[in-house]
């Protein structure tokens, strides 16, 4: 335990945090060729969910129930402002940022444990998981986003301020309760994000792409260019990549269609592949790919981050 309770010697450290990531920032797709640019940011206007046509969804094993993220009240936020303001009084964050990540959470667990009970706040069991997991988000990760980019089953998650949080899942765009404290909160975690590929995001830069760790791509545009609030666009990296076969079989692309393409793989073509946002281009890209030749060189060329 390191924490400097009692001692506030008024030079606080910035209150978020995030000890370096493990994984270097990598392309989405390493080992393919990547031939397009990345939706650009389109206007002023903050980033609306984008109309996608809805495609048909893969066939899948019945989800496990997961945790959906109800929306929280007042006093929860209110709870959490002041636990979070008590806990950095009472952290050393340079001590904090030599720990690893599961030590770190364990520190941050035991301190706001103590905060809790000496404060005597009224708070069920499942209340106080809640705002343990919260808190050491805020601290070590990317905030109210960490549930969302947990999950492998969202394909965007998409902010247009602190309180309205969208994401898609299966091709269709629906609201989360997801929300930030507050636009600087929000403001802060993408400036987080994108700290990480090197570049910065503020009044004279509010145009931003970036990656996370994973090679998730990241869009942030700033205001006074956004009007409410930040808005912040992540295309989640997917761990599972789709086949040419799967494609035909969701009747995505007849089969000599894919033969077609398959053979133009093969045969060095030129290819272009376009369409709108999200509408499937490095996807189709990243299947082609494996019908490249072994031998053949590949070179990977992407502006996005
Ligand atoms: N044929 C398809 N059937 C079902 N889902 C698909 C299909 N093609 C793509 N997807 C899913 O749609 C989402 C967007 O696909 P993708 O990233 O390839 O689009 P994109 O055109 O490259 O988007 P952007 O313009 O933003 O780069 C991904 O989650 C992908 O898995
Ligand atoms: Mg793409």
């Amino acid at each position: 335990m390191f924490g400097k309770r009692g001692k506030d010697d008024g030079n606080r450290a910035i209150p978020e945090f995030r000890p370096p990531a493990s994984a270097p920032a990598a392309p989405a797709s390493t080992g393919t060729m990547t031939v397009e640019r990345p939706a650009a940011p389109t206007s002023s206007a903050p980033a609306a969910p984008p109309a996608r046509r809805p495609v048909e969804a893969p066939p899948m094993a019945p989800e496990p129930p997961r945790k959906v993220q109800r929306e929280r009240s007042e006093t929860y936020y209110d709870t959490k402002s002041q636990v979070f303001s008590a806990l950095i009084d009472t952290i050393d964050l340079s001590q904090l940022a030599k720990l690893d990540p599961e030590s770190a959470r364990e520190e941050i667990r035991d301190i706001v444990n103590d905060i809790i009970a000496i404060k005597n706040f009224a708070m069920s069991i499942s209340e106080q998981e809640e705002l343990l997991e919260d808190i050491c988000n805020d601290v070590l990760g990317y905030g109210p986003l960490e549930p969302l980019l947990a999950r492998d089953d969202i394909a965007d998650i998409m902010v247009n301020g602190s309180k309205n949080v969208y994401i898609e899942v299966n091709g269709k765009v629906e609201q989360t309760g997801v929300r930030f404290r507050d636009n600087q909160q929000l403001l802060n975690i993408c400036q987080r994000i994108v700290s990480q590929v090197g570049r910065r995001v503020d009044e004279s830069s509010p145009i931003c792409d970036a990656r996370l760790p994973d090679g998730s791509r990241v869009n942030v545009i700033a205001p006074p260019l956004s009007i409410d609030g930040t808005a912040l666009t992540i295309r989640k990296f997917k761990k599972d990549k789709l086949t040419l076969d799967q494609l035909v079989k969701f009747g995505a692309i007849s089969p000599q269609g894919a033969e077609i393409l398959k053979i133009i793989g093969r045969v060095r073509c030129n290819v272009v592949i376009s369409g709108g946002t999200g509408s499937g281009k490095t996807t189709l890209l990243n299947c082609l790919t494996n019908y490249i030749d072994r031998e053949e060189r590949v070179i990977t060329c992407d502006d996005s981050a």
